[in-house]
């Protein structure tokens, strides 16, 4: 049997891990859940929100699935999830975004991957108050962190069949910082003949993107860039319910969807546990369970192409109810 970690959250998380839990046993698949807790609710008890045991768990485990946690905006603790991240060096966030059967958006010819940058950039955290009206916030761009994610964004794509791997920097800008992630990304591709390259600046990706998005293939991006694109790309194909994603590094992966704590909907049954369900099926691929990763995936898209949905996808069914319709398909 396998044991993995499994990081609940808040907001909506508790609803769409439930969820997923309950599929992927009802899919026959046996697993002991190590559930461990983080965020806003265990700082009381263990005076921070990610306390050591959560990393321990991850580490012993190798592989965890994560429901989002909140980041108080502007003040507060910093966000675990970059804490946790950096900390077991979660180097690669890849998003595949892909269109889902059933579910109607403007493109039907979406088929990209963003992989993302993990562990440095703006979100070094290293910010200063220089006086009451000014701060600034340093954005941390090495050449060791930049070569390794363009050699992971390579590797991807020869892995996965993909043809072409697009760096995107504003390094016409930031000369030093964004030039080194593109110098670097030029190094690496020089081992990848068979692949091919393309650069492109952000503002000009996101007015593209949302143009004609089948012009993107492999997606290779610095932290902060690789944040908010990715946040687009779920747009083009429903939207944060149904985006998910992995945090890889070379001992440990987590398995988490694109989206936050949605505390708008917190509680009142209305998330759509799609986007975390596909982040457990690519997790079941990565422990080798492919069989009920491929038999979860068709019984959701089995679900969804019958028009049942989420209220965020325009339909009417409740999380619970979403649920079941899927546990009836497998
Ligand atoms: P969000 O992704 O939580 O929500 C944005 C919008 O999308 C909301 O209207 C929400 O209702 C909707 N939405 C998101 N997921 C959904 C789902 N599964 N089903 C249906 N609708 C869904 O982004 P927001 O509001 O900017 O962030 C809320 C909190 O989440 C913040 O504290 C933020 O720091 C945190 N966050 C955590 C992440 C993580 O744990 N990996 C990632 C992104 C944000």
């Amino acid at each position: 049997m396998h044991t993995i970690t499994l990081i609940n959250g808040d907001g909506i998380g508790p609803e769409i891990s439930a969820s997923v839990v309950k599929i992927i046993k009802a899919s026959g698949l046996d697993i002991d859940w190590d559930v461990q807790t983080a965020g806003a609710d265990v700082i009381e008890a263990e005076g921070v929100p990610l306390p050591q045991r959560v990393l321990d768990s991850i580490k012993k485990n190798k592989v965890a699935l994560k429901a989002p946690v909140t980041t108080p905006i502007g003040k507060g603790f910093r966000s675990v999830n970059v804490q946790l991240r950096k900390s077991l060096d979660l180097f690669a966030n890849i998003r595949p975004c892909k269109n889902l059967p059933g579910v109607k958006t403007r493109f039907d010819n979406v088929d990209l991957v963003v992989v993302r940058e993990n562990t440095e950039d703006l979100y070094a955290g290293i910010e200063e108050q220089i006086d009451n009206d000014t701060a600034h916030s340093i954005k941390v761009i090495t050449r060791k962190a930049s070569e390794r994610i363009c050699k992971f964004a390579f590797d991807y794509a020869v892995k996965n069949n993909r043809k072409e791997v697009c760096v995107v920097t504003k390094a016409n800008i930031m000369k030093l910082s964004d030039g080194l992630f593109l110098e670097s990304f030029r190094h690496v591709a020089n081992d990848y003949p068979q692949i091919a390259k393309k650069e492109i600046l952000v503002d000009n990706l996101c007015m593209q993107l949302v143009q004609d998005p089948s012009r993107f293939d492999v997606l290779v991006l610095p932290n902060l860039y690789g944040d908010i694109v990715s946040d687009l790309c779920a747009g083009l194909i429903g939207g944060l319910g149904v985006a998910q994603g992995a945090n890889i590094g070379l001992d440990c992966a987590v398995f988490e969807p694109v989206h936050g704590s949605a505390p708008d909907i917190k509680g009142q049954n209305k998330a759509n546990p799609t986007a975390l369900l596909l982040s457990a099926v690519e997790m079941l691929k990565y422990i080798g369970e492919n069989s009920y990763a491929d038999k979860i995936e068709k019984a959701l898209f089995k679900t969804l192409s019958q028009g049942y949905k989420t209220c965020d996808l325009g339909g009417n069914l409740s999380t619970v109810e979403f649920t079941d319709k899927i546990i009836a398909n497998l």
